[in-house]
């Protein structure tokens, strides 16, 4: 059984599910704060769900490369889509800041931070 390991928590799926699924069924979240409701629901366009992911997944498919070449995203390879994504082993995800989870740049978050506006800055 594969392990997911996410902002402090490990949680077991079976081989195959979706990385977004297994999060979400746990209680977490690829999104940021805004795009927690304000997404596409795993179809694979909005790119609210990207995250850096270690360990055994699925190879990118042909909508996430293509979603994920659209800015703010720069297809880097850095970033999965969580929705299109695959688990097949044992991995690590890290959500970076920004309502896409775009600034890679910056430390990942650890699950901690306070809400974050549309670009990415910490609300009063
Ligand atoms: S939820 Fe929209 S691209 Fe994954």
């Amino acid at each position: 059984m594969p392990t997911v390991s996410f902002r402090g928590r490990e949680i077991g799926c079976e081989r195959g599910d979706r990385l977004r699924t297994v999060l979400r069924e746990a209680g977490l979240s690829p999104h940021s704060d805004g795009a927690d409701r304000l997404n596409c629901r795993g179809f694979g366009s909005c790119g609210t769900c990207a995250v850096a992911v270690s360990g055994a997944v699925s190879e990118p498919t042909r909508r996430e490369r293509l979603r994920l070449s659209v800015p703010p995203h720069d297809g880097d390879g850095e970033l999965r889509l969580a929705c299109q994504t695959r688990v097949l082993g044992d991995v690590t995800v890290q959500k970076f800041p920004g309502f896409w989870g775009q600034h890679t740049d910056e430390p990942p978050l650890s699950g901690d931070e306070p809400p974050q506006g549309d670009d990415g800055a910490a609300e009063p």
